[in-house]
């Protein structure tokens, strides 16, 4: 058995986990290069749980310059089993307003200027993402958002631009043509890692702000992005205090394999 362990990415505006019995900030080294903080391990409601800010703190790292690998790969190395992506982000739809949140369940990537991957020259891997998330994650999540008494959505399709500039109106536009649901710019390639790093992984988006299409709303405005976030981050840190709750002790093997993704995944012949 293998002890579950609660990891959060805590997007803008949520720099800290406060809550945790006892916990400690600690630097875990990475080969990959430097994450954007240490991490802040502790337990929440008899569960370990590990913070990383993925800004870090004082949020000094725009999304393209977020090192997503280094990240991923000191959660792994703290040994989480299932990391909760908790993220600010756009609104494609009319029902979701400012303070809402989508339990995403699929992306688009259009990001271009991240390293997005763990494999490549010398060792080559191709994982399936034909569906990111993990749902025995989700389900507890979404357990969690029930008994918080969160206004959540579950599903929906989370569109990652590169930024750090917001959409145009005819980028907006064709976002909604897609059928997308909410637009930020961190959660690719963080999703893609988290699989090829076999960890379980779950997005909570929390609605900011209209991105620029809705005709009642001006252009994103950086102000009131902040203003929502401030309201949003204690019910997220409540989330997290629930989730932590909720977890088994050891982790539910994933019904979709995002655990085992490597298992059927490598190309590269290992007697080479
Ligand atoms: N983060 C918060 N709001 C956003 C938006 N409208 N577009 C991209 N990222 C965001």
């Amino acid at each position: 058995m293998t002890e579950a362990v609660l990891g959060i990415i805590g997007g803008s505006g949520l720099y800290d986990l406060p809550g945790f019995e006892e916990s400690e900030w600690v630097s875990i080294k990475s080969p990959w290069g430097m994450p954007s903080d240490d991490v802040r391990i502790g337990e929440l409601n008899h569960r370990k749980v590990v913070f990383l800010p993925r800004h870090g703190r004082g949020h000094v790292f725009a999304p393209s310059d977020i090192n997503y690998r280094a990240n991923i790969d000191v959660m792994k190395r703290a040994g989480v089993t299932d990391l909760v992506s908790i993220s600010a982000c756009g609104s494609l739809k009319e029902a979701y307003a400012p303070g809402s949140f989508v339990l995403v369940d699929q992306f688009i990537d259009r990001t271009f200027a991240r390293q997005k991957s763990f494999f490549g020259r010398g060792c080559v891997a191709h994982v399936s993402l034909a569906h990111p998330v993990s749902p025995a994650l989700v389900d507890m999540v979404e357990q969690a958002a029930k008994l918080e008494a969160l206004d959540y959505v579950r599903g929906g399709t989370y569109l990652a631009m590169e930024g750090p500039q917001f959409s145009s109106l005819a980028e907006s536009e064709l976002y909604r043509t897609w059928g997308c649901d909410v637009i930020g710019m961190t959660n690719m390639p963080e999703a893609k890692l988290a699989r090829e790093a076999e960890i379980c992984y779950s997005t909570v988006a929390m609605v900011t702000d209209y991105d620029c299409w809705h005709p009642d709303h001006g252009s994103v405005d950086i102000q009131d992005i902040i203003a929502v976030l401030k309201r949003n981050t204690e019910k997220a840190q409540r989330l997290v205090s629930r989730l932590a709750s909720i977890l088994p002790k050891d982790h539910v093997a994933c019904p979709i394999g995002s655990d085992r993704a490597l298992d059927f995944a490598i190309m590269t012949a290992s007697d080479k």
